[in-house]
């Protein structure tokens, strides 16, 4: 079942809070000179029109990132904010960066980026938005494909997972996956966003993976300001395994942009 589109939901809330603490953590990895691999299990199409209609259509734009830029609210020295003008730059003021293009503006020439997408669709318009003889663009499930190449040469290196949670079971599944990849990629910095909903699931799941020893793990939950628990998603969560060193305190400081 493929029926989630990024494209109603980009520059959300949530994307601002997924993509802030990606770029934050980028941009400290990419401090040492040593090449790194960047992967995604579920990449979405990395460029998206905030004036398209699906855009409109939710209005999750002009409340998230559009707001939030009008309002001066992020400092312009954040790498996020620097990713955004420069996305805006090259492709007009109304686009907006997805996860891979956040990545690879700031990853370097040396690193190589590994991205999986299975809907047809997204695909394809990923391989558009995405170039260069250093990205691998993969029409495959991104649980499969990801494990299937870790660890990747460069060892250094990023995973970010980021599902759409179509269905229950997919909780549990990711929280196996996680376990899955440190065992085989212990080096690998993990990084898994999920939505906070009513019905609770993302609860198990993150206790599971807290209690399962991973090292240097961090969870990090925001509320949205004046959104009940009983009306869809209410807040943004993050988690991470090997957190790099200094991160944490920038991640809780761009809580603040969530409101
Ligand atoms: C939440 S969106 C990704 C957004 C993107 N990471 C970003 O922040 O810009 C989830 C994407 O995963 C894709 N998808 C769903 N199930 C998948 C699977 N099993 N393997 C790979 N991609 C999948 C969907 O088509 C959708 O484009």
């Amino acid at each position: 079942m493929l029926s989630y589109q990024h494209a109603y939901h980009a520059g959300s809330l949530a994307d601002v809070h997924k993509h802030a603490a990606l770029a934050v953590i980028l941009s400290r990895l990419c401090e040492k000179p040593k090449p790194l691999s960047y992967m995604e299990t579920h990449a979405g199409r990395a460029l998206y029109d905030l004036a398209a209609a699906e855009a409109l259509k939710t209005g999750e734009a002009a409340r998230g990132i559009l707001r939030l830029l009008a309002d001066g609210r992020i400092p312009p020295e954040h790498p996020y904010r620097q990713v955004i003008e420069l996305v805006r730059s090259q492709y007009g003021a109304n686009f907006y960066p997805g996860s891979p293009l956040i990545a690879r503006t700031l990853l370097r020439p040396e690193d190589r980026v590994h991205l999986m997408e299975l809907h047809p669709q997204e695909h394809a318009a990923l391989r558009r938005a995405m170039h260069g003889r250093d990205v691998h663009i993969h029409r495959r499930d991104g649980y499969e494909g990801v494990l299937a190449i870790a660890p990747p040469t460069p060892r250094r290196g990023l995973v970010l997972i980021d599902p759409s949670f179509e269905i229950k079971t997919e909780y549990a599944q990711v929280a196996d996956f996680v376990v899955a990849l440190h065992r085989k990629w212990p080096q690998a910095v993990i990084m898994l966003w999920y939505p906070l909903l009513g019905a609770g699931l993302h609860e198990a799941m993150a206790l599971n993976l807290g209690a399962a020893g991973l090292p240097d793990f961090l969870r990090r939950e925001v509320r949205f300001d004046g959104v009940g628990e009983r009306v869809g998603m209410f807040g943004s969560g993050l988690i991470m395994i090997n957190t790099p060193y200094g991160v944490t305190p920038l991640i809780d400081a761009d809580e603040a942009l969530v409101y």
